[in-house]
């Protein structure tokens, strides 16, 4: 099972149509068809009309290893695989670069070469990552047509904002080939978490003492970045709502920013009205500062040589507020523990009424906070415990996400969680 998973995590490989059209940008068509065949797909391309002037047909056929297509009517082109076949060969299409005009032929439904008419007969899903300048991705023709391909279930990458080819700056870079691999391992995954919503939590809290100092811990999100990024990759929805950190959002993933418990607090709240499963990696701080000062606190505004003493209060428990509450949602736990970790975690599971709780042993060399690493147990209700060898944090994420699969399944039949069910 680790091997499989492992490939899982990396996205299923899989049958990917690349068409390229006209722009500027097609210069990257390259080394987006080299990231394609890396993470382990089988790559056709197809170019416009249009593309042939930026990009040679020559490159792309020697990196993907297959003809590129380009003409419609092309006996020989056809007889080897013919389009309609291709387009039933291809399990996701990337349009990428995807022109305006392009775009608007796609809108309309025009059939009028063979990327188009491609584009018309295949059923896969299909990912197009625009590229042109500022202002024609901004003119309402465009944005209307994107209105209507999102409509359709089209699914869109970019464009990013920055310098552009054609002098401008703004919105109209093409998405990197490195961004456009990831979401294709993504959209190849089977959406085996499709229909759920998860509410993940991730790092740690910040109390404030003063305007400028903060009670807060070692907590680095990673681990709740991960599960994220997993779940989006499995099809869930998700809301992943974060302590302060620097780690970039997942592909596919809400973030709601917090800073203290207390805002943690509303915005799980909030969000679990709509949640079938809750996984609360959160180091949530269990005090706060009683009264914090509203003005930097001086050290010249104590009496010389005094210390300064802080009174704390409890913050509340979050998860064990949604354990109360939790109607038929999946809940996750964490427990961080320095010492009699099976113990301590079964008695948290027992009082946050959790489905699993994720215990690690935050002594262990090379686990828990703040690396890539986490060697975990996973504890349930009535006894069971399994341990997992250290693994990375999405591989972590993997294990317990089929967890998540697997007692949503034994459950099936019954409604997702809802506010009514709390
Ligand atoms: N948790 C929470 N709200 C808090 C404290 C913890 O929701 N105020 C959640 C964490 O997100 C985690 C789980 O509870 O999923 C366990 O957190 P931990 O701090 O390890 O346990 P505590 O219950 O706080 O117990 P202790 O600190 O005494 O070990």
């Amino acid at each position: 099972m680790g091997s499989d998973r492992f490939a899982s995590l990396k996205g299923r490989a899989g049958r990917v149509l690349l068409a390229v059209s006209g722009g500027i940008a097609a210069y990257k068509a390259p080394e987006l068809v080299r990231a394609l065949v890396k993470g382990g797909h089988n790559v056709r391309c197809t170019l416009t009309p249009a593309a042939e002037r930026f990009v040679s047909p020559l490159v792309l056929s020697t990196l993907c290893g297959a003809r590129v297509r380009s003409a419609l009517f092309d006996s020989t082109e056809e007889g080897e695989i013919d389009h309609i076949a291709l387009a039933d060969w291809a399990e996701l299409v990337i349009v990428a670069p995807a022109t305006a005009h392009l775009l608007a032929r796609m809108a309309h439904g025009l059939a009028d070469d063979l990327t188009t008419t491609l584009l018309l007969a295949t059923r896969a899903p299909v990912l197009a990552v625009p590229a042109m300048n500022v202002n024609m991705w901004r003119h309402p023709a465009t944005q209307q047509n994107l209105v209507l391909l999102r409509e359709r279930g089209v699914r869109f990458l970019g464009p990013e904002a920055g310098e552009l080819a054609c002098g401008w700056e703004g919105e109209g870079r093409m998405s990197e080939p490195s961004a456009i691999a990831a979401m294709a391992g993504l959209l190849l995954t089977p959406p085996t978490l499709a229909g759920e919503v998860l509410l993940v939590t991730a790092g740690g809290t910040r109390e404030a003492i003063d305007p400028v100092r903060a009670i807060t811990n070692r907590s680095s999100g990673k681990m709740g970045f991960a599960i994220a990024s997993e779940a989006a990759r499995r099809g869930a929805q998700v809301v992943l709502v974060a302590g302060p950190t620097s780690l970039a959002t997942p592909l596919g993933v809400r973030r709601v920013d917090v800073e203290s418990a207390l805002e943690m607090q509303l915005a799980v709240q909030r969000e679990l009205v709509s949640a079938t499963v809750v996984i609360m990696t959160a180091a949530v701080s269990d005090f706060r500062v009683a009264k914090p000062a509203d003005r930097k606190i001086r050290k010249e505004d104590l009496p010389p040589g005094a210390g300064l003493s802080l009174e704390l209060v409890r913050n509340p428990d979050i998860l064990k507020q949604i354990g109360e509450e939790k109607g038929r949602r999946i809940v996750v736990g964490f427990a961080a523990e320095s010492h009699d970790l099976v113990e301590n975690a079964r008695k948290k599971l027992v009082a946050k009424k959790c489905d699993i709780i994720v215990a690690n042993d935050i002594t262990r060399e090379g686990s828990g906070f703040d690396v890539d690493a986490n060697a975990v147990v996973f504890v349930w209700p009535g006894g069971g415990v399994e341990e997992l060898p250290l693994l990375s944090k999405l591989e972590v994420a993997g294990r317990l996400l089929d967890h998540v699969e697997k007692l949503r399944d034994a459950r099936q039949g019954g409604a997702p969680g809802t506010k009514a069910d709390g």
